[in-house]
Order: structure tokens, then sequence, then C-alpha cells
């Protein structure tokens, strides 16, 4: 079964959010990550599994199947798989005990953040799941916006996410206005952790759902991942808290991505819905800027197109030196 697996290795070695941990119940979920098809569902005992959508004895998807007294069952011939992927039980042949050879494809799959998350390879070293600070923040409200399905590279819509430059003109009268459309100089460097861009500074109308008037607003982003960024403002004075807000992205395929918003902000008085509806904004003035943007891959190099470049965009020039850097080779070119 694994050589039919075609994955890109550095990508497959991460860990990629690929639902809410709310959306998987009874039945098993169909999913799509880097290319592969996935089947995701839970155990009796709730435990989440995540195999490769095809039965290893003629190749059905087991996504069509169901889950019966807490096995993942084919919905052509019935073979029944365990939570480890072992085959417990072939109805047409009662007595034989399935070997090893006949056990479906697993992956690992962990909860995150609200999130499911998988990791398609289990070589080399574990990088983790991405880090969000503030998720272990309790003065702080977590809330799960999306998921927002873009025909978009993720590379594209993590470089959306660190550009500052488009806030005036695609956010106006939100998150810019067009008498502030100057970018003030910020710092950024690139290492094996990620991008780390700081003292950013922005003029924004109304930088979150209660911002009665507009202000300046300073706050830094990291990419901890590469497909993943995390906005986190300056510290409030007297809170000492510092409201976050993560971006993670499920490469789906090289253009085509699902993306979720994790806020951990101080406000206690709005209600989810209004959190939600406030970021759904936000990203649907986005998301029609990113479809439209060719090639859909990012270019991390000249080799396919050119791209320029002004002062304003240093996280950009960052994060494809980053994506480079790493070997990245899924959502770009
Ligand atoms: S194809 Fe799955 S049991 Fe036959
Ligand atoms: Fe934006």
């Amino acid at each position: 079964m694994s050589e039919s697996l075609s994955l890109p290795l550095i990508e497959a070695r991460l860990w990629h959010p690929v639902c809410e941990a709310s959306v998987l119940a009874a039945e098993p979920l169909p999913l799509r990550l880097l290319g592969q098809d996935l089947v995701l569902w839970r155990d009796a005992a709730g435990a989440p599994h995540a195999f490769i959508d095809q039965c290893p004895h003629r190749g059905a998807r087991l996504s069509l199947g169901r889950v019966c007294e807490g096995r993942l069952t084919c919905p052509y011939h019935g073979w029944a798989f365990e939570g480890d992927g072992r085959c417990a039980s072939i109805p047409a042949v009662p007595g034989f005990k399935p070997p090893a050879s006949h056990a479906a494809r697993t992956f690992a799959v962990v909860e995150r953040h609200g999130l499911l998350w998988v990791r398609l390879l289990q070589e080399g070293d574990d990088p983790g799941v991405p880090r969000f600070d503030a998720e272990g923040d309790a003065r702080l409200r977590k809330v799960l916006c999306g998921p927002y399905d873009v025909a978009g590279s993720a590379p594209r819509i993590v470089e959306n996410f660190l550009d500052m430059s488009h806030f005036g003109f695609v956010h106006t009268g939100i998150l810019g206005d067009l008498a502030h459309t100057e970018t003030p100089p910020y710092q950024v460097s690139v290492d094996a952790q990620g991008v780390h861009v700081s003292d950013v500074r922005a003029w924004q109308p109304q930088s979150n759902r209660l911002s009665a008037e507009g202000s300046w607003v300073s706050y830094g982003y990291e990419v901890p991942a590469p497909y993943t960024a995390v906005l986190t403002k300056a510290p409030d004075a007297q809170a000492g808290y510092s409201e976050s807000i993560a971006l993670f992205v499920c490469p789906v395929e090289p253009e085509r991505s699902r993306v979720w918003v994790r806020l951990a902000v101080p406000d206690f008085a709005s209600s989810d819905e209004q959190l939600r509806a406030f970021q759904d904004g936000i990203f649907m003035q986005d998301a029609p800027i990113v479809e439209s943007q060719r090639p859909r891959l990012l270019p991390v190099t000249d080799a396919v197109v050119r791209e320029v470049h002004s002062a304003a965009d240093r996280s950009s020039t960052a994060y494809r030196r980053y994506l480079r850097e790493q070997g990245i080779t899924f959502g770009v070119c």
C-alpha cells in the first residue's frame, strides 16, 4: 500500500490541520491532505483515527463505510478495521484471522487548537503541531473561525496574512484606510524555527469587533511552520496578556487549501457567532484577491515567474526564503 503513495517528503513529515475536532462524530469523514484521500473516524472510546481512504482489499473508499462496534467497516465486503489499522474480521471467511498484511494504512492524528491534525509520514524528528502560545492563556477567549475553502495555494494564503500593505485597499475602514497606506519599517528575521516579524505598526480603523475608533496597532508575526502564521498584538499594558490570531492552513492540493483562523482575544462580551462573523467578513475580502493571483502557486524562486517587491514586502520575501530553506515544494513554484 505504501508504494502507491506519492507524498512530498518534507511536507508529509509536518502536522497539518484537517478538520474541526467537533465536526468528527460517528460517521467516517472523507478528507484530502497533500493530494491524498484520507478518512477520519472515531472508535468506541471516541479516539480519532486517520486512514488512507482506500481499502487494502479491493480499493473501495472506506469513507463510504460505517463505524460498527468501534471498527471502521468497508462498504464493499465488510472487512472491519481496528483503530490501529489491523483487520479484525473478514465476513466472507468467518474463521480466518487476518494477518498484518491485511491492515489498513494509518496515519498519526492528534487534537490541538480545536482541530484534528494529521502527520502522513512518521520519519525523521517529529516537529510537533505548530505552536500557538496564546492557546493556554485563560484570560483570552478562544474561538475557531472557518473553515474557508480557497482556490489558492497554502503559501499564497500565508503570505497574504503577513502582508500589511494591502490593509487600506482590501480592508478599507476596518484593518486600514486610504489615508494611511504607508507601511512603516519593521524587523524581520528567518531561522530554522521560522519567520519572525516584529515592530509592526499599522493604523487600523477597527482592529477588532469591539473597537469603536481608529488606533495605531503594534504587533508582530511568527511563522512557526510552513503553512501556519500567528499574529500577536503588543501586550496590553495593564492586563499583561497579548491578543493573538493564528492562521492554520491545510494544503489540500497544490492550488487548493482549507483555512481556519483561531482567535485568542480578551473579548468575552461578543458571542461566538459575532466573532466569527467579523473574521468571515475579513476573510471574504481577502479570498477573491488570493484566488485571483497568478500563478496560484507562490513563486519562491524566479524559475517560473519573477515577481517584484518593495521595501514593504520584507515579511513576504523572508517567508519565501524560509520555504526555500525548508525545502518546501507543495504549493510553490
Ligand atoms: S474492498 Fe474493502 S472489503 Fe473488499
Ligand atoms: Fe487581508
